[in-house]
């Protein structure tokens, strides 16, 4: 252990601890914009500046490790005086338009100016008018907002190995985005929204479409109906003042209401469905010779990676459609039909955790039921927006009860939401079919947890089933490269682009960190464990579905109206 002094208080860490972290073991703030504690450190805005005794200047409190005996200040004049500097120089290069940007309200520059008390600029502007970058259904990027950080290069470089992102020219002219200036859907960017987790500021954000609900809400000749993602409840809580998992779902359906929705369903449902398919389609392969692994198929980000980076091993997806697409797909159909509503009427509204479900929604192929499958995706971002533009405390709403024949579901749809939870559900599902036996312990615990990449092998009725488990498409792009040089025997594979699965996707809420991935996995399991019905084959409504609309899994109605196919992208790789 270093011991050292921060501001006179006493404080013990490990050898190898920055100033930083010394700092906040003893609960002082020390303002960062570039630092992000999942990250490595990159030490280049100097916000984080502190004096040390004895030292030449000033020291950025991010990348300096303490040393036995050192005496830090973090709150004198020079100290303010230095960060308000470096603040102002940044606001000096920026459009300042807080007032109509998306960020408004959550911004960590704008905090900051605020916090250092910064009421003037005493530097020229200079604002470089760069446009702003809306080529994608997913994410918008304002390269005038930019404070070049590199958290988001970070993100696209080393942990989605995506590259996407990179610098563009130099000095004053330095932007983010892609090589060449070119647009980001031309280049390989898959809108997993990763980079708009951790931008600090209005730079990278997830293309805002509130409008179109008012709009679909004012329209008297719509009817809305809106579905739920597993990971977008754990989540909201924390947008609307809870703690993570404690917003209570018969509440949030209240909520919804409210707002207007005039029928609300749940995702999970038709997690159910994906777990009926897709384990029936392993079953297939895995007794008829079919192309193994099977990989998921359900994380969009994930899709577009596959087909831009490994278009080769596109037989391997199951070729299950997510279940935001089977609900989108279902609702025009099954429901309008036992509803006997005009499905042209129905505008029908998913609430996601993750930038590029709005990609996926406007894929042209996903359009089985006659119509758009899915008219529109909310963020759960957006969602907390919305909720706070009408007035709406969740934590005041009655309960009300998720409508009829799409509602109802099972433990096993609410683990979509944390990775590994897709083939947990899985594997309790399969295990039934295959063997006909009550599975004595739900729990394939080997599934879960934050490790990056997670093996197993599942005894079926005598046939060795291994599987493994990918978050975050750097982990995945290492399951590809052994899978395609033929090094790995895998049956079935999971993949989720995003670290830590759904609960850490592109749209939750921000200051998603490791620490809190964790605490929103937990929030996952409790909830499924508090059911009482957990196995996907046990969700009664998913059984009616079969007996009166679709008959058997995979059967005809299936394969129009819930299984897709995919198209390798010719996009420029790296
Ligand atoms: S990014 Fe932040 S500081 Fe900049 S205009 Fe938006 S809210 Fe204001
Ligand atoms: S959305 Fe994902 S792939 Fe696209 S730029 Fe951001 S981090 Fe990179
Ligand atoms: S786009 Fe955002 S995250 Fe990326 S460098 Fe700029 S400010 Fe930082
Ligand atoms: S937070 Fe320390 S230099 Fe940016």
């Amino acid at each position: 252990m270093v011991n050292l002094t921060i501001d006179n208080i006493s404080v013990s860490v490990p050898s190898g601890s920055t100033i930083l972290q010394a700092a906040q073991a003893v609960g002082l703030k020390i303002p960062t914009l570039c630092y992000h504690p999942d990250q490595t450190v990159k030490a280049n805005c100097r916000v984080c500046l502190v004096e040390v005794e004895g030292a030449r200047g000033l020291q950025a409190a991010c990348s300096q490790t303490v040393v036995e005996g050192m005496v830090v200040r973090t709150s004198t004049p020079l100290v303010f005086k230095a960060r308000k500097a470096v603040v102002e120089l940044i606001l000096a290069r920026h459009p300042q338009d807080c007032l109509n940007c998306v960020r408004n309200g959550c911004c960590e520059l704008q905090d900051l100016a605020q916090e250092l008390g910064i009421r003037e600029i005493p530097y020229a502007r200079e604002i470089k008018g760069m446009p702003q970058d809306k080529s994608t259904p997913s994410l918008v990027l304002d390269p005038d907002k930019c404070i070049l950080c590199r958290r988001c290069l970070t993100v696209c470089q080393e942990v989605q190995t995506v590259n996407a992102l990179g610098l563009r020219a130099r000095g004053y002219q330095t932007s983010v985005g892609p090589a060449f200036y070119q647009q980001l859907n031309e280049s390989t960017c898959v809108m997993c929204g990763q980079c708009t987790q951790v931008c600090p500021t209005g730079a990278l954000a997830e293309r805002e479409e509130i409008d179109k609900l008012l709009d679909a809400l004012a329209d008297p000749s719509k009817i809305v109906v809106t579905q739920m993602a597993p990971a977008v409840r754990v989540a909201l809580a924390e947008e609307v003042g809870l703690p993570t998992g404690e917003l209570d779902m018969l509440t949030l359906v209240g909520g919804l209401r409210r707002l207007g929705f005039h029928r609300v369903f749940h995702t999970n449902f038709t997690a159910d469905l994906t777990i009926m398919e897709e384990g029936h389609e392993l079953l297939e392969r895995l007794n008829n010779g079919g192309t193994l692994p099977m990989l998921t198929s359900c994380s969009p980000g994930w899709i577009n990676f596959i087909e831009t980076f490994y278009p080769d091993l596109l037989d391997n997806l199951s070729t299950c459609k997510s279940p935001q697409q089977m609900f989108g797909a279902l609702v025009k159909t099954y429901w309008a039909q036992k509803a006997g509503v005009d499905p042209a009427q129905i505008y029908s509204v998913s609430i996601m955790p993750c930038t590029a479900k709005k990609y996926e929604a406007a894929r042209p192929e996903m359009q089985d039921s006659g119509y758009q499958d899915v008219d529109l995706v909310l963020t759960t971002r957006e969602i907390g927006k919305l909720f706070r533009m009408a007035g709406i405390d969740l934590k005041q709403v009655p309960p009300s009860e998720f409508d009829p024949w799409m509602g109802a579901y099972t433990g096993a749809g609410v683990i979509f939401g944390a990775t590994g939870g897709v083939m947990e559900a899985a594997l309790r599902t399969v295990y039934e079919v295959v063997t006909g036996n009550e599975l004595a312990n739900l729990d394939f615990t080997v599934c879960r947890g934050m490790t990056g990449i997670k093996e197993a092998e599942v005894d079926l009725a005598g046939t060795q089933v291994k599987v493994a488990i990918a978050h975050g498409l750097g982990n995945a792009r290492q399951l590809m490269e052994r899978i395609r040089a033929g090094e790995a025997d895998y049956h079935f594979v999971e993949i989720m682009a995003c670290p830590g699965g759904c609960i850490g996707g592109g749209g939750q809420p921000r200051q998603t960190d490791n620490a809190q991935r964790a605490i929103r996995i937990e929030a996952i399991y409790q909830e499924d464990v508090a059911l009482a019905l957990r196995k996907s084959h046990e969700n009664p409504e998913v059984k009616q579905l079969y007996t009166e609309f679709l008959g058997q899994p995979l059967g005809d109605k299936s394969h129009q109206l819930l299984h897709t196919h995919y198209q390798a992208k010719s996009k420029k790789l790296k």
